[in-house]
C-alpha cells in the first residue's frame, strides 16, 4: 500500500482530512474524526473501506457510508476488559470520594480520624443498574459481582436472557432501573434512541444516595440535568469518562462539583489494549482493501 499518514497524536485538522482523503481507497480513522457526507464526497468513488480504531461508531455517517457501498471495520472485544476495569475504577473513585480524599491529604484537610468524615457509599448489598448489557456492560457486571452486589438490573432495546443469566440480572424499563439502583452504570452505544436518555426525569427518579457512572458516550447524558442533580443533592455522585464536548472546557460547571469525578475518555487506555486496537484497525483495513473478510467488520 501507499500510505498517506497524519503523523501526530493530535486530531487531523478537518481541511487536511478533506484534502488527504481525496482519491484514496481506504481510510483509517479515530473516534475524534467525524466521517460524514462531506468527507465521503471529498474522498470520491475510490473509497471502499473505512476502518475505525474504536468500537464506538457514532462518529461515522453509516447511512451515507452504506449507500456508497463502503465497508466498515471496527475494534470490538479487544478493549472490553480495559474499559470495564476503568468503569469499576471510576465507580469506586466516585462512590468512595477518592479524588476528594486525596485532595484533603494534600491540602491539610486531614486533621484526625473522624467518624463520618469522607464517608461514601459501598457496593456490598447494593443494586446495580446497567444501561446496555453488551460486551462492556457484561464485563462490568462480572467485575462488580464479587464486591457483594445483591441485585443486577439492566435495560436495553430487548431482554437478553443468555447474557443476563450469569448475573441473574433482571430486564427492567429505564424508569425502574433509575428508581431502584444504588449504582447506575451506562455502557450502551450512542444512538438516536440513547441520545440524552439520562435526563432530568431520569435523575429525579434516582435515589439521593445513588451514584451515576458513564463510560459510553457523553451525549447519552443531558449534562445540564446531571449538573442540577449533583448540585442539588438529587443524586450522591457521578463518574464520567466521556463528556460533551471532549475535551470538557476547564471552566465547565461540572468541574466545580466535588461529587463529580471526570476522566478524559481513557476507558481503553492501556498500552496493550491500544496496541491491539491499532493492529486490528490496520488488519481490518488491509482485509477490506483485498476484498477479504475483515477480522471485525461492522455489518451495515
Ligand atoms: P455492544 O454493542 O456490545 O453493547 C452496546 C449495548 O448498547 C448493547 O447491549 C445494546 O443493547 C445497548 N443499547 C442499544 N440501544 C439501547 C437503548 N435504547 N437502551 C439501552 N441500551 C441500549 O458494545 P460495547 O459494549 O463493546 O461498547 C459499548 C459502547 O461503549 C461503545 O459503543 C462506545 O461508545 C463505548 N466505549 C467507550 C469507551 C471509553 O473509552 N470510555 C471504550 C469502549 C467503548 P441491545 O442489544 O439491547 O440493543
Ligand atoms: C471506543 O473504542 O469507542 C472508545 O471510546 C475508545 O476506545
Amino acid at each position: 500500500c501507499r500510505v498517506q499518514q497524519w503523523d501526530s497524536e493530535e486530531p487531523v485538522p478537518r481541511a487536511e482530512l478533506l484534502a488527504g482523503v481525496a482519491g484514496k481507497r481506504g481510510l483509517l480513522c479515530l473516534l475524534s474524526d467525524r466521517i460524514d457526507g462531506e468527507v465521503l464526497e471529498a474522498a470520491g468513488p475510490s473509497l471502499k473501506v473505512i476502518s475505525t480504531m474504536s468500537v464506538g461508531f457514532d462518529h461515522l455517517a453509516l447511512e451515507e457510508i452504506k449507500k456508497r457501498g463502503i465497508r466498515v471495520g471496527y475494534t470490538p472485544d479487544v478493549l472490553t476488559d480495559a474499559t470495564a476495569e476503568l468503569s469499576v475504577a471510576l465507580l469506586l473513585a466516585a462512590c468512595r470520594r477518592l479524588p476528594e480524599a486525596v485532595e484533603q491529604v494534600k491540602n491539610g484537610g486531614w486533621t484526625t480520624w473522624k467518624p463520618l468524615w469522607m464517608c461514601g457509599y459501598g457496593l456490598s448489598n447494593s443494586t446495580v443498574g446497567i444501561i446496555g448489557l453488551g460486551r462492556i456492560g457484561q464485563a462490568v457486571a462480572r467485575r462488580l459481582k464479587p464486591f457483594g452486589v445483591k441485585k443486577f438490573l439492566y435495560t436495553g432495546s430487548r431482554p437478553k436472557p443468555e447474557s443476563a443469566a450469569e448475573f441473574e440480572a433482571e430486564f427492567v424499563p429505564l424508569t425502574r432501573l433509575a428508581e431502584e439502583s444504588d449504582f447506575v452504570v451506562v455502557t450502551c452505544a450512542l444512538t438516536p434512541a440513547t441520545q440524552g436518555m439520562c435526563n432530568k426525569d431520569f435523575f429525579c427518579r434516582m435515589k439521593k444516595t445513588s451514584v451515576f457512572v458513564n463510560t459510553s458516550r457523553g451525549a447519552v447524558v443531558n449534562q445540564e440535568d446531571l449538573y442540577d442533580a449533583l448540585a442539588h443533592g438529587q443524586i450522591a455522585a457521578a463518574g464520567l469518562d466521556v463528556t460533551t464536548p471532549e475535551p470538557l472546557p476547564a471552566d465547565h460547571a461540572l468541574l466545580s462539583l466535588k461529587n463529580c469525578v471526570i476522566l478524559p475518555h481513557v476507558g481503553s487506555a492501556t498500552y496493550a489494549t491500544r496496541n491491539t486496537m491499532a493492529v486490528l484497525a490496520a488488519d481490518n483495513l488491509l482485509a477490506g482493501l483485498r476484498g477479504e473478510p475483515m477480522p471485525h467488520e461492522l455489518l451495515l
